[in-house]
């Protein structure tokens, strides 16, 4: 079995040796022993560094994309086959190699490329996003790697967060859903390691990493334990549940403690009362991040001590920061338990056996056909397609006339750089244009769709890749004005450059001026202006969003996202994507749907409506189509039921419309009163469906009560006695639970 092999590795392995498996080192180490984000040298593997960190510090784990360019599968494979064959030399242990493959293999030249996650969360689709990620798994291993840092589970709740696309957005069940999908497409319906078309999943960052109070990555946040059981913890239940093999830990500080410190959260939450059996990896550099950034460790020493006993598995060291030397001392001092590394190496070696890395470290490349198909491609675009969001379309002006004259207009009308995001090609996306030549911006989509002679490009504003992601160069929007005088509608693309974690912090979330000078001139034009939004967070865009005609979110679709939008724009598409967070429209209303009642309150003819929600540029779940849907007949099995009971819930949804579209079926929940004061709604169950015109489906959905319950005062998930509103569409009903109930923590 696989623990007899385990303990059978673990008994031959010296302290040294066992030390060496919780280390994981950047490539960049063995490389040239250089920064790994400025050099664009090819890659090689220096001999002498490789046998150093292997011999001298017996590492067990290597991440990364050592310079910045993508490579070929045959390259990764010579590559991993080289730190492989001096491993099992040296140690018997092949190394576990990871890297971010978060939107498709996003380091290999030629992989597939999906829709980033917030992107994959519009969709309303999990299956999609299953297939997404099977066919990364796929590509990831076609590439020798068997380990992928994805998905991310937290919650994009905080607009001005520079991680939200990489989230799937703002609700939990949504997340959740997702999740446990990406799960299954990583690892297999079985969660089978063994079949090396897998990867290990690693859900990222628990926990409660992303509600910064700040907006900005990796400052504090306050997070109340009620709020974190609530909204936070779900998700990674859920994909625990699903099998996940490993997991990365916030880097952040949560009530003044830093995560990586945390014996409460990583011990007593995640791997005692979630049950969780997997490896814990740390964030880059965060256990000394403990001393450098943190100030709760006095030394790097004592942050080995306290992130290990915490319960990290394994250190992201990434450098030279002497990790091994001070965990074999604290071993030795009787300051970290034996015990404490046997566990955690047990867990390393179980991923390891489970991924059969034993038997072939590295697989051979010959062995994936399907690698880069046109296959793999229909699904990338599948899902661009299903997750670009309609937000506006007066007086259907979408879809716009084949032979219609277009100004493709702004800043992110000619980019795959901005079409595809972070963590592409290179770490920052630094060389996406180098390598994505292949695939089309919108400019070059909408040419291909609506005739050359037809489609003009002049984008009035432009960033400067050079700088930093906000900087902006050749403003020039009386060009941008002059061209619209000759075309019948402007596609004005804005939105953001791209960036990666901590360099996407944000002052102002408001689009930056020079943008919305742009919007403004050219609504002043009087030519209609269709606004495609491409970006990674909801910049406002309230100031001049009214002189729009229609709003497109592309998210950041990936390489085929250019093609996606120009058929939904020519009608061949219709679209389908519903926003997976709430866009916000003032600076100081951010929030998310799930808001309590008070802080909706509006001062109304002098009454307060506690009824109404926050005032957002568009809802969460909100998506027009090019076909309209009616809902009848909402009915529920019984409008009483006790809280070990299920409710059936159905309703019809009618395609009234002229074309065939799909709709995303939601159901809502709203405790009308309760002990603690309720969500002003919540998300408890979804179906995407398509209806051809004319047609009618009947949708159904099964709720126990346990979907119901809220975390109470005691920290218990609870249901109590007492009516639910249900809501789905324009339709509503009531239900009453009979009698209260606490439920067990862990089981839900
Ligand atoms: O996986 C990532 C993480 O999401 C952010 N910091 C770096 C890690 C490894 O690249």
């Amino acid at each position: 079995s696989v623990e007899d092999k385990v303990e059978k590795i673990l008994q031959q392995l010296t302290l040294e040796e066992k030390v060496g498996q919780m280390t994981q080192i950047t490539l960049d180490v063995i490389t040239k022993g250089e920064n790994v984000f400025v050099s664009d040298e090819p890659l090689t593997v220096d001999k002498k560094l490789l046998e150093e960190a292997i011999k001298k510090y017996k590492i067990g784990s290597v991440l990364n994309t050592a310079n910045n360019r993508a490579r070929s599968t045959e390259k990764w494979n010579e590559v991993i086959t080289q730190i492989q064959k001096v491993a099992m030399k040296e140690i018997g242990v092949p190394v576990l190699y990871g890297v971010d493959a978060i939107h498709g293999t996003t380091y290999t030249a030629g992989a597939t490329f999906f829709p980033q996650q917030i992107g994959m969360a519009a969709t309303w689709n999990p299956e999609l996003n299953r297939q997404g990620c099977e066919v990364t798994a796929y590509e990831t291993r076609a590439s020798s790697i068997p380990w992928d840092f994805s998905p991310v589970l937290d919650m994009g709740r905080n607009p001005a967060w520079p991680r939200i696309w990489e989230t799937y957005g703002e609700d939990v069940y949504l997340t959740s859903q997702m999740g446990i999908a990406a799960v299954k497409g990583y690892e297999g319906e079985n969660n089978d390691l063994s079949d090396n078309t897998k990867v290990a999943s690693c859900i990222k960052h628990f926990l409660g990493y992303g509600s910064e109070r700040s907006g900005k990555d990796r400052t504090p946040s306050y997070l109340p334990e009620i709020e974190l059981r609530e909204h936070y913890l779900p998700s990674y239940k859920a994909a625990i549940d699903a099998g996940a093999h490993t997991i990365m830990i916030n880097s952040g500080i949560i009530n003044g403690t830093p995560v990586h410190a945390s014996y409460k959260l990583l011990t007593d939450l995640l791997k005692k009362e979630l049950g969780f059996e997997g490896l814990v990896v740390t964030d880059w550099a965060d256990i000394e991040n403990l001393h450098n950034r943190d100030k709760v460790a006095a030394t790097h020493k004592e942050a080995v001590k306290q992130s290990i006993n915490a319960g990290i598995d394994m250190s992201m060291v990434p450098y030279n920061f002497n990790f091994c030397g001070y965990l074999i001392e604290l071993v030795n001092e009787g300051e970290v338990p034996m015990e404490r590394i046997d566990d955690a190496v047990r867990r390393i070696l179980t991923v390891k056996v489970k991924l059969g890395l034993f038997e072939t470290p590295a697989p051979k490349v010959k062995d994936y056909p399907k690698f880069g198909s046109k296959e793999h491609e229909q699904i990338a675009y599948n899902a661009a397609s299903e997750s670009i969001t309609l937000l506006k379309n007066d007086k259907d002006i979408l879809p716009l006339k084949k032979g219609t004259k277009i100004l493709v207009a702004g800043p992110n009308a000619n980019s795959m750089r901005t079409l595809n995001g972070g963590w592409t090609y290179s770490w920052q996306g630094e060389k996406v244009e180098e390598f994505a030549q292949d695939y089309n911006t919108i400019f070059e989509a909408v040419q291909n769709t609506f005739g050359k002679e037809n489609v003009n490009l002049v984008q009035g504003v432009e960033y400067n890749h050079e700088g930093q992601y906000y900087e902006e160069k050749n403003i020039d929007i009386q060009a941008a004005v002059k061209a619209a005088s000759s075309a019948d509608v402007v596609l004005l693309c804005l939105g953001e450059n791209t960036y990666t974690e901590t360099p996407g912090n944000l002052h102002d979330l408001y689009i930056s001026q020079n943008q919305r000078k742009l919007a403004e001139a050219l609504a002043a034009t009087g030519k209609p202006v269709v606004l495609i939004l491409n970006e990674g967070r909801p910049r406002l865009i309230s100031q001049f969003e009214s002189d729009m005609q229609a709003v497109v979110h592309t998210y950041l679709p990936g390489n085929f996202g250019g093609d996606a939008l120009a058929d939904i724009l020519v009608g061949d598409v219709n679209p389908s994507g519903k926003l997976p967070y709430s866009y916000p429209m003032y600076p100081n209303a951010l929030g998310t749907y799930d808001h309590k009642p008070s802080e909706a309150s509006e001062k109304m003819e002098g009454m307060y409506d506690y009824n109404s929600s926050l005032p957002f540029q568009y809802a969460f779940g909100f998506g027009l189509s090019y076909t309209t849907f009616e809902y009848a007949n909402l009915k529920v099995s019984n409008t009483d039921f006790g809280p070990d009971d299920n409710i059936k819930i159905s309703v019809d949804v009618k395609n009234t419309g002229k074309v065939e579209g799909k709709e995303v079926v939601q159901l809502f929940t709203k405790d009308v009163y309760a002990s603690i004061t309720p969500d002003n709604k919540r998300l408890r169950r979804f179906e995407k469906v398509n209806l051809k015109p004319g047609e009618t489906k009947t949708v159904s959905f099964t709720l126990s009560a346990r979907d119901l319950a809220f975390v109470d005062a005691d920290l218990k998930w609870t249901v109590e006695e007492g009516e639910f509103k249900l809501m789905i569409g324009d339709k509503t009903t009531s239900v009453n639970v009979t009698k209260t109930k606490k439920f067990d923590q862990a089981s839900n």
